[in-house]
Parts: structure tokens; sequence; C-alpha cells
């Protein structure tokens, strides 16, 4: 599914430097190492505050902390994530309210989000799931209408940027007026949260996170919380935890951030090339290709009920697949407030093929041979 090997041996020679200069530096939590990282990354994403912690968990977590979300309070999102972006909304004591995915897409349903607010409402909490946007505009605005904060689960999708009203938009017009064009996921909503587990766009060597922040409070709560509620040594303001970012995942982050463009670059060209090979083959739906997308994954759609037979065929043929996520969140408690019709149909159908950078187009062909012989 997935080839390490190949991306750590395009840095390596950066990744050996960044290691040593850890070791002889003899500081290995916090510290400038990490502080780099932070004021590099907030650069590249365009966003004013970023805070290193320790997993993407983490960031959602503590952005949920320091914007007071708490027992009593709703928070709007999609059932068809991750576990983390449900069960943080819960650890905090707040509700879950789960809404369905726009029509068609994998991601959050803004005309549905904005049914569903109550006088509890305090944020909305949409996934950029994949690496595509959620349709943050349309997000933005109903937040701004109502006083409520938008949390961006940007896990997956360092990198990307809005470039084009997003496919689930329901009013396409107004919001080209207003796109943020150019503007990062991270960078869209009051707080956003970014994984850098190894697997992702940008992986660490171990767990890490980041949160991102336009506002200087929640930045400046988030690294107290962090570390155990405490600027300052022993005393403790409130109930924080150990979330620190080690310097040696920051080194390792600053060694491969100079790349992630590139990278990028390579999970679109190898998303074209599937784009183009999957195209007409009956039965199988491709990813639409939106601007800004940056591909963590490449999720097709296997209606029918055939999904899993699909992938099992696939993998007697030698070929990895995922299946994420096989079902939704809304089993795990909060609040649901229609059938998700849509969402379930993601969770019944989506599959997702191998994508990373250094995926050669004779492997490509083999997934999609294999496909095609699965599906005929
Ligand atoms: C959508 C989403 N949210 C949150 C997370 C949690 O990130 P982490 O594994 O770094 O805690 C992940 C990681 O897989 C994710 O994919």
């Amino acid at each position: 599914m997935l080839d390490l090997s190949a991306e750590t041996a395009d840095v390596r020679g950066e990744l050996d430097a960044a290691w040593a200069r850890v070791l002889d530096s003899g500081q290995f939590v916090l510290g400038p190492e990490v502080e780099a990282f932070e004021a590099e990354a907030a650069a590249y994403l365009g966003v004013p505050h970023a805070v290193g912690l320790n997993s993407g968990t983490d960031a959602l977590l503590l952005a949920l902390r320091a914007l007071d979300v708490g027992p009593g309070d709703e928070v709007i999102t999609t059932p068809f994530s991750f576990f983390a972006t449900s069960e943080t909304i819960l650890t905090v004591g707040a509700t879950p309210v789960f809404v369905d995915l726009a029509p068609g897409t994998f991601l959050l349903d803004p005309e549905a989000a904005a049914a569903a607010v109550t006088p509890r409402t305090r944020a909305l909490l949409p996934v950029h799931l994949y690496g595509e946007l959620a349709p943050t505009t349309a997000l933005r605005r109903l937040a701004d209408a109502r006083g409520l904060f938008v949390v961006e689960d940007a896990a997956q999708a360092i990198g990307a940027r809005y470039a084009a009203p997003c496919r689930a938009c329901p009013d396409p017009e107004r919001c080209a007026a207003d796109a943020p064009v150019g503007r990062a996921a991270g960078a869209l909503g009051d707080a956003a949260a970014f994984s850098f587990y190894p697997t992702k766009n940008l992986g660490a060597l171990g767990d890490g996170g980041l949160l991102t922040t336009g506002d200087a409070h929640v930045a400046a709560r988030v690294r107290r919380l962090r570390n155990h509620g405490s600027e300052r040594r022993y005393h403790h303001e409130e109930l924080g935890v150990n979330s620190r970012l080690d310097a040696l995942q920051a080194a390792v982050l600053r060694a491969k951030l100079p790349r992630l463009e590139g990278w990028t670059a390579a999970r679109r060209a190898v998303a074209s090339r599937y784009d183009a090979a999957l195209a007409g083959i009956d039965g199988l739906t491709p990813p639409t290709a939106t601007p800004g997308h940056v591909y963590h994954q490449y999720t097709v759609r296997i209606a029918g009920g055939r999904r899993d037979a699909v992938a099992e065929a696939l993998r007697r043929s030698g070929i990895a697949t995922m299946i994420y996520y096989p079902h939704t969140l809304e089993r795990y408690g909060g609040r649901v407030v229609d059938d998700l019709p849509h969402a379930h149909a993601a969770a019944a159908e989506a599959l997702s093929l191998p994508v990373f950078p250094t995926l050669g187009s004779d492997a490509q062909d083999r997934v999609v041979d294999a496909l095609r012989r699965a599906l005929a």
C-alpha cells in the first residue's frame, strides 16, 4: 500500500544530518529544533501560529480545549472519518453531532450542518478527508452567521490549498466571490490539527502533530496545555497534558518539509494516471479530481455490494488496498440527526488504492489490470 523506503532514501542525507544535530545538541524535548519547525511550518502554511504536539489526536483535543468546548456543547462533524475526530469531541465532554456527507463526496455537507445547528452548537469540525479540502467557505460562512468556531481536522491534508469553490459547495457562485483561493488547509478555521504519523504525506519517524491558529490566545493556551498547563516550572495554571513534540521528530520534519511540494506533485501525477486509466470501468467511480487535493489517499467507489469481494480479489493478485473507513462513527456515541445515507454508502463503497510519490507506472498498471479483472 505504501513504500516509505524510497521517500526515506530521497531525503536520507538530510535525515542523517538532522539526527546528528539533535544528538549533539543534548536537547531532546521542545527547544530550538521544535521552535524552528513551528516557524517553518507556519510560514509554509501561511498561518500566524503553529504549535508542535505529540500527535494529531492531541492537536484536535487541545484545539477543543483551548476554545473552551466542553460539557453541554455540541460539535457538528462528519461520521465518516478516523476515530480520533469524534473521540476527541467526546473526550472533552462535548457531544458530536453527526451529519451526512455532501452527495457524491466524502466531505461534510454544509447544508446538513446548517440544519443541525442548535443553541448548544459551539463548533463545526470538518475533516479534509483523504487530502481533499472540506467545503470550508460555506462552513466558515455558517460559523460566522451563527457564532461558531471552525476546527479543521487537517490530519490528512498538509499542503492542500483552496483553489476553487469546493465540490460540496451548495452555493458555488457566492463562494467564488469570497473564496480564499491559495489559502492552505490549516489556515481556514479558528484552529486546525495536523498529524505527522509516519504514513502521512509529511511523516515523522514516530508520532507527531501540529496545531495551527490565527489566534495568539489559542496558541498560547495550547502551548500551556501541552506542558501540563504550565508556563513557568512548577506553576500550573490549569490541568494540561504532556504533549510536547520531540526535537528529533521536529528535526526530521524540518528535513522533509522542503520536499513536500515535490512529493505532492508526484502524488497528483499518480492520481491523474489512475483517473485516466480507471475512467469508464463499469461499477467503479474514481474520485472527482478537485484542484488542491493532495491525495493522501486515492479512493474509488465500488457500488452494488461488490467492494469487499473486489478488495479480496486484488489481495489474491498481490495488490494491497485499504478500506478507510469500514463503518461510520455514529456507533460510538453522539447524536445523529438523520439516517446518513451518503455516509453509509461511502462506508460500504470506499476502497483506497496504493498512492505514494514513488509509485511507478508499471506498478500502477498492475493495480489497474487487477481491478479490471476483479470487476469484469
Ligand atoms: C482524519 C484524522 N484525524 C485525526 C488523526 C489522528 O492523528 P494521530 O494519529 O497523529 O493522532 C488521524 C490519523 O490517522 C486522521 O486520519
